[in-house]
This record gives C-alpha cells, sequence and structure tokens, in this order.
C-alpha cells in the first residue's frame, strides 16, 4: 500500500525518520549512553580487521563504513563489491571479520561471498533486512535493520537503517579496541538520537528539490562530487540518478575531478555537489569552483554555514540541518534520493519498476 504517495519510492523515502529510529532503538541504549549489539559468541576484542562485502547501494554503505571504522576502532578494512571479490581468490587473514550488507538477504554474489568467508574459516556478521533470508541464517552475527519491507527497486530507506547499524557496529568495534571513551560514546549517543529530527528537516526541502527537477531532467549526464564519506553518498547519487531516470551519471572524490572528469565539464553537465561544513569543505569547495570557471552548473548540498561561505555562484542549492560527521551520510542521502525520484518522475520513468532491473538479484 502506498498510503497517499505516488509511489513506492516516495513513500519509502518519506518513511526513513521512522524506521531509521526503529533501527537505532535496538542498537542504542540512550539512558546508559552506550551503543550496543546483539549478544554474539565472540570476542570484538580478537578483530584486527575488517572485510566488507556488498553489492550497488549496500557496498556503498561498507564504503561509508570503512571511513568510520578506521576513523574510530583504528583498524584497516577493505571493502569489496561481492562480484568481485568471490572471484580473485582475496586473502582472509585469521582475525578477520567479514561483514557482508544486504537488503533482501538473497542478492546471489553476495550470499556466494559469505559462503566463501565461512569456508575460510573467518568470522561473519550481516547488516540485513530480511530477517528470515538465507544470510540472516549463515551469518555468525546479525545486526538487523528494522527498515520493513522495502517495495521500491531502488534502495533508500534500507540504506539508511544499513547506515545507522554500521555506525553501531563502528562504536562497538572502538569501545572493544579501546579507542573509545565513555564519554566519546555518550557524545555519540547524543548524535545518533538527533537523527530521525535531522532527517525530517532535510525531508522538508522536497518541493525546492522537485522544482529544480525539471532542469536536471534535460541533462544527458549528470556528475555527483563528494570527499571523505561523502564520497560514496555522491557514487550512491549516480546510482539512484541513472537506475530510475535513466541519466547517465557518475560520482567521484572531488580530488579525482583534475585527473580525469572535468574534461566532461560544461555548461550542460550539471554537477551536484555534497559538501557539509567542516574540515573538508573548503577542499571539496575548490574542486567545485574548478568546475564552475568551466561552465559547470551547480547544485550545493550543504549546510547553512557552507552554503553562506559557497553557494554564492551555484545553480541551486539545498540547505540541510548541520550534524555530526557520523550522521552526515544518513541526513544527505535524503536530498540525493529526492532528486532522483522527482527527475525520474519528471522524466515520466516507472519509478518503482525500471527497465532491465530486478529487484533482488538472484542469479550473478
Ligand atoms: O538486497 P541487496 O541489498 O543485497 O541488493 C543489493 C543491490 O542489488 C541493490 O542495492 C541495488 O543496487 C539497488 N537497486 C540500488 O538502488
Amino acid at each position: 500500500d502506498k498510503g497517499n504517495h505516488r509511489h513506492f519510492m516516495l513513500k519509502e523515502i518519506y518513511e526513513q525518520p521512522v524506521v531509521v529510529a526503529q533501527t537505532l532503538k535496538s542498537y542504542v541504549r540512550s539512558l546508559e549512553e552506550q551503543v550496543s549489539l546483539p549478544d554474539m559468541d565472540f570476542d570484538l576484542a580478537g578483530i584486527e580487521r575488517v572485510a566488507i562485502i556488498a553489492c550497488g547501494t549496500a557496498s556503498y554503505v561498507g564504503m561509508i563504513g570503512k571511513y568510520w571504522i578506521e576513523q574510530f576502532a583504528r583498524l584497516p578494512v577493505e571493502v569489496d563489491v561481492a562480484s568481485e571479490f568471490r572471484y580473485r581468490d582475496p586473502v582472509l587473514l585469521p582475525g578477520t571479520l567479514g561483514v557482508v550488507v544486504s537488503q533482501s538477504g538473497e542478492t546471489a554474489d553476495t550470499l556466494a561471498a559469505l559462503r566463501h568467508m565461512k569456508e575460510a574459516g573467518i568470522t561473519t556478521a550481516g547488516i540485513i533486512n530480511v530477517p528470515t533470508s538465507s544470510m540472516a541464517r549463515e551469518v555468525d552475527l546479525l545486526l538487523p535493520t528494522h527498515a520493513g519491507p522495502e517495495i521500491g527497486v531502488a534502495s533508500t530507506k534500507a540504506f539508511t537503517c544499513q547506515l545507522a547499524v554500521m555506525a553501531a557496529l563502528a562504536v562497538n568495534l572502538a569501545r572493544a579496541k579501546g579507542k573509545l571513551s565513555p564519554a566519546e560514546e555518550a557524545e555519540i549517543v547524543h548524535h545518533l538520537v538527533e537523527t530521525p529530527a535531522a532527517l525530517n528537516e532535510a525531508l522538508s526541502h522536497d518541493a525546492e528539490i522537485e522544482a529544480m527537477a525539471h532542469t536536471i531532467a534535460a541533462a544527458r549526464d549528470v556528475l555527483y562530487l563528494g570527499r571523505g564519506s561523502d564520497f560514496p553518498l555522491a557514487l550512491e547519487g549516480a546510482l539512484k540518478l541513472k537506475e530510475i531516470s535513466y541519466i547517465h551519471a557518475e560520482g567521484y572524490a572531488s580530488g579525482e575531478m583534475k585527473h580525469g572528469p572535468i574534461a566532461l565539464i560544461d555548461e550542460h553537465v550539471p554537477l551536484i555537489v555534497l559538501a557539509p561544513s567542516g574540515p573538508r569543505f573548503e577542499k571539496t569547495v575548490s574542486n567545485m569552483q574548478e568546475a564552475q570557471a568551466r561552465g559547470a552548473q551547480v547544485v550545493l548540498i550543504s549546510d547553512a554555514e557552507g552554503i553562506r561561505q559557497a553557494g554564492e555562484d551555484a545553480m541551486a542549492t539545498i540547505e540541510m540541518p548541520k550534524v555530526h560527521p557520523l550522521i552526515s551520510p544518513l541526513v544527505y542521502a535524503v536530498p540525493v534520493q529526492l532528486l532522483a525520484y522527482h527527475v525520474a518522475v519528471a522524466k515520466g520513468t516507472d519509478v518503482d519498476q525500471p527497465r532491465n532491473l530486478a529487484k533482488s538479484v538472484t542469479v550473478e
């Protein structure tokens, strides 16, 4: 049932404040100011490295997880798309935690990668939305997302719920490795608890995003830029747009622009820049300005401070609330999803059932 919404995708985008809160509730103990995981029969303190395997949107959760786990737990993290991982004979040293991320829990390549890790004798965990799925049954540690059924082929609410659980995993690894004080953990808890409100605030910009969708819908190519954990989000933005609007789109790490992609820039290529204010901001903005000097039409997605500093020459700006870097990927996912959605609607494509795609890819 789509409720009042025209498509499942839009309904699912709007469900995010509720389902992310639901998911966080099972990991965050607000009173104790702690982030916990379900009981497990191994010791997280014994983990020396992490390998995260997934496909598509779920693989971008893995990439964001790499930034978080390396930053907070100081453990090396490798991220792979499952179709590559399973055939390249990866080196899996003892002490590796193998993590799969999957909405369906049935994606053929991810399931095969999970079985490969189990055969190699390493401990596995799974961030999975369907609790009865094959992966949910086979992982050593199930870390459920509580997104509810996701019907739209384009993954939206599963993504933000996966990020919430990935954050909980990063915090638990950090504590187990002695890299996080109770005060630091309490601070993270406070920020996580603010996420649903920040998602609501992000959703309140829907009409502005819809208003500029027509301009983007006229483009042949669209580029997305981000740095740090906003880089995987740029990839997610591009995937979402191509998947449902059939417009060619690419996501790049901002610093890579001048190594090739900037050659694509002219006034016909919109550039979507994901840049919350903070330590990475100025560098991303300077990449953005290099593109603007070559005619790029920029949509800057940032907070009030970032927009004040760098929004002047943009074709459009979308203002996000100012949030902690840990929750910013969840919040910035919203405008990225809404933009893809409204562009697809403007183009008249079948948003919930895009051509050539299946919700669950159970063949390799
Ligand atoms: O069910 P899974 O999370 O394992 O699915 C992985 C990908 O097939 C999926 O995220 C796909 O990329 C989406 N259609 C993207 O919106």
